[in-house]
């Protein structure tokens, strides 16, 4: 299949590229040319585009979540405005849309696992989750077939995540406390590529207009995670400086844009309709810490 791509420089985007390019044709777009900060030039430049994909892939966002809350025009250009251009490019072309979402959507309300078709919810505590949000409901009301994917605390092999910094962290102090009343499910940016390519075989590319929850389905706070981080790169033989990792609540690490406490996702539809489900946390995250070691 030809699919176009954005975001390849980012963590799904470059984990798409590697898994994709040995079964499609992709094009990567260039974020010169086609700079998601301008939607109007976005647009014209995606109706000179040559290339004529059947997938449009999507992983290109503002992701900056603090930084949002002071760039809101920005934030909002590319999560948003460039996001309903795309989709009216791919309603008017019939390409099929693959985007991705998050779940700062949600308002964090509760203890329990927030599903797709909870929409009470839908309350997001923060810019960047509010201009994800408008830029799903520009999705839904462009016409064109799509899949959102709502993902979770994503991280990877290389590149600057909350993984490779809580390495290097461990590395250079004695102490670190970590915020321990925020619950979701960390997802590794490789397992959300190998499942967008599963996703796309299985789906019916000329009748699918869903959105589907995409994460483990083991929900642990960020201190848990933490605590795995630690014990699987010991087992990899890493050795640290660190002898207190303490928890913490979320209001003694005030940022500037709130952050929900409860992130977890229900991911059950996935696996019902498409027999797809992540694999688990720790074995993820030691594929992860195994594959950033060899590089
Ligand atoms: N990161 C998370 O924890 C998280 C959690 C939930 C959901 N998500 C969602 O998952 C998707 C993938 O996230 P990710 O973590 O892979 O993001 P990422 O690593 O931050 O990558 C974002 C990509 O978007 C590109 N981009 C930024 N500004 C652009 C612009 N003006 N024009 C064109 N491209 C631009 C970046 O290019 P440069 O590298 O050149 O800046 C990069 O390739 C996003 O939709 C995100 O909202 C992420």
């Amino acid at each position: 299949m030809k699919i176009l791509l954005t975001g390849d420089s980012g963590q799904v985007g470059s984990n798409i590229l590697e898994l994709a390019k040995n079964q499609h044709e992709v094009k990567a777009l260039d974020i010169e040319k086609f700079d998601f900060s301008q939607p109007e030039k976005l647009k014209s430049a995606l109706e000179k585009l040559v290339f004529k994909p059947d997938i449009f892939i999507n992983p290109a966002a503002y992701t900056a979540v603090d930084k949002a809350e002071t760039e809101k025009e920005l934030c909002d250009n590319i999560n948003n405005k460039s996001v309903a251009v795309i989709a009216e490019y791919c309603r008017k072309n019939n390409i099929f849309l693959v985007h991705y979402s998050t779940d700062y959507v949600f308002n964090g309300s509760g203890n329990q696992s927030f599903s797709e078709d909870n929409v009470k919810d839908l309350q997001p505590l923060n810019y960047y989750g509010k201009t994800k949000l408008e830029g799903e409901r520009a999705i839904q009301n462009a016409g064109c077939n799509y899949i959102i994917l709502r993902t979770s605390w994503v991280y990877n092999h290389i590149g600057s995540n909350f993984v490779l910094t809580i390495l290097k962290l461990m590395s250079e102090r004695e102490e670190l406390k970590i915020v321990n009343d925020q619950i979701g499910s960390p997802t590794y940016a490789y397992d959300i590529a190998e499942a967008t390519l599963k996703v796309i075989e299985k789906i019916d590319l000329n009748a699918t207009r869903e959105i589907y929850n995409l994460c483990p389905s083991e929900q642990l706070s960020w201190y848990d995670f933490v605590l795995k981080i630690k014990k699987i790169a010991e087992n990899k033989g890493y050795k640290f400086k660190i002898n207190s990792i303490s928890g913490i609540p979320s209001y003694s690490y005030p940022t500037p844009a709130i952050r929900p406490l409860n992130s977890r996702l229900d991911v059950s539809k996935l696996k019902r309709q498409l027999g797809i489900e992540l694999p688990e946390v720790d074995l993820s995250l030691s594929a992860c810490i195994g594959r950033a070691i060899n590089i």
